[in-house]
Order: structure tokens, then C-alpha cells, then sequence
């Protein structure tokens, strides 16, 4: 039951409702952003990938795939959002790698990615790309 005598009440609950309304613009906003930028859930590798991994890439480890990782989060999201590594196969990363490698060292001024660091992106990038999607 409304009632009338009580204006400050009114007040209060449309003061309440404006701010449920800011936040939920807020989350969608967020939300948009999000999603413009290309926002990727990162598989964590895990021993299994690493085990899988290692076949292809003698010596290949769960530190090693971590490693890669955390080289590709730091800097292949400068220009671009993360690219999903499942999105792509080992012919294709094999290919883009080294191309987008250079655009980093040539985007910071030197070389920001030596060639070891190279192949770990690379490692993690193709070792990842064959992770069963969760479902
Ligand atoms: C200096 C900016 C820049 C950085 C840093 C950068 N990229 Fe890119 N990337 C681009 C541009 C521009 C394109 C689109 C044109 C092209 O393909 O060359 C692109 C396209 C791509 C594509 C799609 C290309 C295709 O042929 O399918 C992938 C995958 C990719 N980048 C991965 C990476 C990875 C991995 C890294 C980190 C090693 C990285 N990018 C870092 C600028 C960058």
C-alpha cells in the first residue's frame, strides 16, 4: 500500500530504482566492452596438455606451457584482443607467429620476443589448439 503522506519514502525508492538502473547500465556496458575487445577464456594448461604437448615438442613442460601463456597474455593483446588458440590449427599458428612476433618487437622499438620466447608462444599456442573444448 502506498502512502501518500510520506513523499521522503517516494523519494527514497525512485533514488533506489535510478541507481538499480545505473548499475545495470553499467554491467551491460561493461559487457559490451567486453566483448569488443575480444575477451577469450583461456584454457589452463594442464599435465595432460603438457604430456600431449611434449610428443610434438621434446623437452615441452607445464612450466614451459605456462611460460608461453603468460608471454602470449603480455603481449599479444596490444593491438588486438587475444585470439582463442583453439580458433586456429598448427599450420595456421606455425604461419602467424613469427609474423605477428615481428609486429611486437617493431611495435616496442627491439626485440621484445627473442626467438626462444617465440617458440614458447608458439608451443603453447599449438599445444593448446587441440584442448576438447569443456563442456
Ligand atoms: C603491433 C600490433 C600487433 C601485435 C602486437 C600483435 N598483432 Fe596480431 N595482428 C595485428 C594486425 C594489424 C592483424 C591483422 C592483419 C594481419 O593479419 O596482418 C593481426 C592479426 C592477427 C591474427 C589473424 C591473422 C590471420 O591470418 O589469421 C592472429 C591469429 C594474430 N594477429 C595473433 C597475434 C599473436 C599471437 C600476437 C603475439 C605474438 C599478436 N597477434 C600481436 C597486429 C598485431
Amino acid at each position: 500500500m502506498e502512502n501518500v503522506n510520506k513523499p521522503q519514502t517516494a523519494s527514497v525508492s525512485s533514488v533506489t530504482r535510478r541507481q538499480h538502473m545505473k548499475n545495470k547500465i553499467a554491467v551491460i556496458s561493461l559487457t559490451i566492452v567486453l566483448s569488443a575487445c575480444g575477451a577469450v577464456k583461456l584454457a589452463t594448461p594442464s599435465d595432460a596438455d603438457a604430456q600431449r604437448g611434449s610428443q610434438k615438442y621434446p623437452g615441452l613442460s607445464l612450466a614451459s606451457l605456462n611460460e608461453g601463456k603468460a608471454l602470449f597474455e603480455q603481449n599479444c593483446a596490444r593491438c588486438h584482443g587475444l585470439k582463442d588458440p583453439t580458433k586456429r590449427d598448427e599450420e595456421k599458428w606455425n604461419a602467424v607467429v613469427p609474423r605477428m612476433v615481428k609486429k611486437v618487437n617493431k611495435k616496442v622499438g627491439h626485440e621484445e620476443i627473442d626467438p626462444k620466447e617465440q617458440q614458447l608462444i608458439l608451443q603453447y599456442l599449438v599445444t593448446m589448439s587441440t584442448v576438447k573444448p569443456a563442456k
